[in-house]
């Protein structure tokens, strides 16, 4: 095996088009020799939301100068990068489409090796760019589009343990900022606001709190603050209060399922060490950051969180993950096609929906 390797990371599969050139260092841990991401926020504020078309032409009109970028700032030619890697699924097609192609064609003309990363899978592994650490460990996985607790085995190698059943945790913000109109993004303003609140103002339902093992349900909770945001009537004080009091609420709630999901990780794991990871847009929350850690000082964990600038979507973490991904020979062919669709783990059952029996 070579040593130092670097790749290319491209990633383009919600609303922040990115690329970045990572190297391996002798530690095991990650170079970071450039890291570029252009956010969308300003085209997607006035909708509230990520509008996909929207995001699909902003990609096609920023990532040539991006990846250009990427390459001028690591002070690196494509001759000496051993790879490519971007993002292939999940997420939005037309979205992922673009720096999926444009990654494909760097590849076939520089006659490289090209990878196809699973956008989870950069996350899952993005808290090596900085750490060493050892499989296995306990992910909690929170973005815009999942909320998941995982056994990370191995690279390729991952055991779901829970999963939401309706909304993700990102989305459950974004949609309580809606609510109660504190701006796009919503995470990082509910997070903002809440400290202007008094987090114990409104008793919020924590759902299935005590049933379904580590699996979390989020939409009473939102609907709970829709309701009680129609009271409010608009009041700032009130709308503070009820920001906090959710954050509260998903704490309470994060606290509870991860104790059940590090006890599931150490009887099937028959580790007595436990290292919990925290990654995805929601990790940079930092009384999440805080109320896990209590709870990792309380049941003897460690806790490890990525940098804040590896939580949100980067291509940092898609160039590592495509260089661990490369270090194992998982090699991808040119013809690899976008998912919309792509569990880490393919075996786990389908969580949503009618019909779906929880105990
Ligand atoms: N400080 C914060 N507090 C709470 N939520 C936050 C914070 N910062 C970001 N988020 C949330 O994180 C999410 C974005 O994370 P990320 O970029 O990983 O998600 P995504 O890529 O859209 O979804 P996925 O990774 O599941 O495909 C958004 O929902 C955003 O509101
Ligand atoms: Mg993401």
């Amino acid at each position: 095996m070579r040593e130092q390797i670097t790749f290319l990371g491209i990633e383009t599969s919600c609303d922040e088009t990115a690329a970045a050139v990572i190297r391996e260092n002798k530690n095991g841990t990650a170079d970071i020799l450039s890291n570029v991401v252009s956010s969308q926020i300003a085209e997607h504020e006035k909708f509230g939301g990520v509008v996909p078309e929207l995001a699909a032409r902003a990609h096609l009109e920023n990532i040539e100068f991006i990846i250009d970028k990427s390459l001028k700032d690591a002070k690196i030619n494509l001759n000496e990068i051993d790879g490519i890697a971007a993002t292939a699924g999940p997420g939005l097609i037309v979205c992922l489409t673009v720096g999926l192609n444009i990654g494909k064609s760097i590849a076939a003309f520089s006659k490289k090796p090209f990878i196809g990363v699973n956008h989870l899978e950069g996350h899952a592994l993005s808290p090596g760019l900085e750490n060493k650490i050892e499989f296995p460990y306990l992910l909690l996985l929170i973005s815009g589009g999942h909320t998941q607790y995982l056994i990370v085995k191995d690279v390729n190698q991952y055991e779901q343990l829970g999963t939401t059943i309706d909304d993700a945790l990102g989305e459950a913000f974004d949609k309580t900022a809606k609510m109660l109109n504190l701006g796009f993004p919503g995470g990082p303003n509910v997070e903002k606001f809440s400290k202007l609140g008094d987090k114990n103002y409104f008793k919020l339902p924590e759902p299935i709190i005590n049933k379904a093992g580590c699996n979390l349900s989020f939409a009473g909770l939102k609907t709970a603050v829709l309701r009680e945001s129609k009271k409010i009537n608009g009041d700032e004080k009130m709308k503070y209060n009820l920001a906090a009091s959710f954050q509260n609420t998903i704490n309470k709630i994060l606290f509870k399922k991860t104790k059940v999901a590090i006890e599931i990780f150490k009887e099937k794991t028959k580790k007595k060490e436990v290292r919990l990871i925290v990654a995805g847009g929601v990790a940079a929350n930092k009384s999440i950051r805080e109320n896990l850690s209590n709870l990792a000082k309380e049941m003897n964990c460690k806790t490890i969180y990525p940098d804040l600038k590896f939580c949100g979507d980067n291509a940092a973490m898609i160039a590592w993950a495509g260089i661990k991904r490369f270090n194992k020979d998982l090699i991808d062919k040119i013809d690899i096609s976008a998912k919309s669709r792509w569990p880490l783990d393919s075996t786990a059952p389908y969580m949503k929906g009618p019909g779906l029996k929880l105990d």
